[in-house]
């Protein structure tokens, strides 16, 4: 039984996505399901704006939330394998969202636009995946524009992201003059709009062509192969180790709106990408295939459906594997519940799910039981997941309901949006009006405008503006202390915290009270 599961878990690949706002991240996502079969054509996943600036573009999806969300969790298979995809949304300001959703997967895919090469946002998500130490693989996207060179766009990878790299697949010209990939791992010229049948012509030892091509012929060949040499010379070594150890980033090179290379390079991820790992626990190391279901919930969505107002907790299977009614405990309160109402996420639908094993995600219809970071488990009552960490918000306003006489659902709004982890709160530490804190500006649109479709409640916004939040032990809390350059208040577990005008008043502060100790979260 145990060596069944065992035999299941391996197949899976749990991974997210990440990149900068148009590099092309839904496109490929489209692509990879397209050779899973989970959707008919491309153009079928909705939310395809989610990663893009624009505020409008963000509103307009939490406008379709139930077929947005389908494309933050996808499921599907491939040569044996089963497939998590987990979206990432693009925007800078909801990069906690990002590491939340990085602590639920194996590996992590970077696609980068060519033409563009390293940008500010891949930068940042790509040290959020560094944190996690998972195996970061490279797509190189949108081969079939001018972009810039394939040598630059590697020193770039090293200079800027300070990981080393080691190309599979080498592009053959580029642009209009794109002739295909010299694919370094399968020994073989993969052509680029070539005839049925015509797409692959095989290496010999020599690392040229076995048979005489007229692609021989192009200067771009003779370029790609000079390259190559360089490559093998002077480049990093080929190293499974190293990048299962996130070390070392495959680079794949390709074009997912011509759906060039995509398939290669979903080949090859398969076979590198880790299957399912242990996770360390307040109990000691779990293996996933310890026959006690467990999980941790990553991240909760509200109202995924307004006219069910339903709300979802997705968790990540650890170990075991999930039954429908299977009896667990959610082990922060120690309540006993029978998990019958859950959902698996295919591309084109959201699937009852009937069987999941550690590796795959599943959504749980949720009352108001779960918070982010839970843990639960049909085995131990009291093992815990490591805590997910938060961010230090930076931004705060003031928030109060315009209309006093709709308290209920501004409190519930408020309640489930920060259960939702979409905003932090906070109280001010006698009157305990409301603050609320995010990382981005971003986040306080979409807070506002979820109030008001969501929980029909219109709200009040003063902005406090940027402060640095440090926390501080409960005996060391003196209201004499809270001035207007550092505000006293209290977060949402009653943890008290100064709300600091600027790094002035937080080394002023230090000078005055030596013994206080201030922290950060992350
Ligand atoms: P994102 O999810 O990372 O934000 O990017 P998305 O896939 O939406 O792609 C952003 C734009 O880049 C889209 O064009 C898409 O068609 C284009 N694109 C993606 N991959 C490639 C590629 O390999 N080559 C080329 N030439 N373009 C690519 P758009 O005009 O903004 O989108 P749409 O309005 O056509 O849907």
């Amino acid at each position: 039984m145990s060596q069944d599961l065992q035999k299941e878990v391996a197949t899976r690949k749990t991974f997210a996505i990440i990149s900068h706002p148009d590099a092309g991240k839904t496109t490929i996502t489209e692509q990879l399901l397209l050779f899973g079969g989970a959707i008919r054509q491309a153009g079928t996943v909705k939310g395809k704006k989610t990663g893009k600036y624009a505020t409008s573009d963000w509103m307009e999806i939490e406008k379709q939330r139930g077929i947005s969300v389908t494309s933050s969790v996808m499921q599907f298979d491939y040569e044996g394998f089963r497939i998590n995809i987990l979206d990432t949304p693009g925007h800078s300001d909801f990069s906690e969202d990002t590491y939340r959703t990085l602590m639920a997967v194996d590996a992590a895919v970077m696609v980068i636009d060519s033409a563009k090469g390293i940008e500010a946002q891949t930068i940042k998500l790509f040290k959020v995946c560094r944190m996690r130490g998972i195996p970061i693989f490279t797509f190189m996207n949108k081969m079939d524009r001018e972009g810039k060179m394939p040598l630059e766009l590697l020193s770039e990878l090293e200079e800027v992201l300070e990981i080393e790299s080691y190309p599979m697949n080498w592009p053959i010209g580029m642009g209009k003059e794109l002739m295909g990939l010299y694919d370094r791992y399968h020994g073989v010229v993969e052509r680029y709009r070539a005839e049925e049948g015509e797409t692959f012509l095989p290496l010999g030892e020599d690392g040229d062509l076995k048979e005489a091509h007229p692609i021989q012929n192009s200067s771009y060949y003779t370029q790609a192969l000079e390259e190559i040499m360089l490559l093998d010379e002077a480049g990093n070594e080929f190293s499974r180790e190293r990048i299962a150890a996130g070390e070392l980033t495959p680079v794949f090179f390709g074009s997912a709106l011509t759906n060039f290379g995509v398939e290669t390079f979903l080949k090859t991820f398969v076979d590198f990408a880790p299957a399912p790992s242990p996770h360390e626990t307040s109990e000691g190391e779990l293996l996933p295939e310890n026959p006690h279901f467990s999980g941790f919930v990553f991240k909760i969505q509200a109202n995924m459906n307004p006219a069910h107002r339903d709300r979802i907790a997705f968790v990540r299977i650890c170990s075991g594997e999930f039954e429908r009614g299977i009896a667990v405990t959610l082990t922060r309160t120690g309540k006993q519940m029978k998990l019958a109402n859950s959902t698996q996420f295919m591309a084109d639908d959201r699937e009852n799910v009937t069987r999941a094993v550690a590796g795959d995600i599943i959504g749980l219809y949720d009352t108001g039981n779960y918070q982010i970071g839970d843990t639960i488990s049909s085995g131990s009552k009291t093992m815990a997941f490591p805590k997910l960490p938060q961010f230090t918000p930076e931004l705060f306003m003031k928030v109060s309901a315009k209309n006093v006489m709709k308290q209920k659902h501004f409190h519930k709004g408020v309640e489930q949006l920060v259960q939702e982890g979409a905003i932090q709160l906070f109280k001010t530490w006698r009157m305990e009006d409301y603050i609320i804190g995010a990382v981005g500006q971003l986040q306080f649109e979409v807070f506002e405008h979820r109030m008001r479709n969501e929980y029909n409640s219109e709200i009040i916004m003063e902005p406090i503006g940027k402060k640095i939040a440090r926390w501080i032990r409960e005996e060391d809390v003196d209201e004499k202390l809270s001035t207007a350059r550092n505000m006293l208040v209290k977060d949402r577990f009653d943890q008290p915290l100064f709300l600091f005008e600027n790094e002035f008043a937080i080394n002023w502060f230090r000078d005055k009270n030596p013994d206080i100790e201030l922290t950060a979260l992350l």
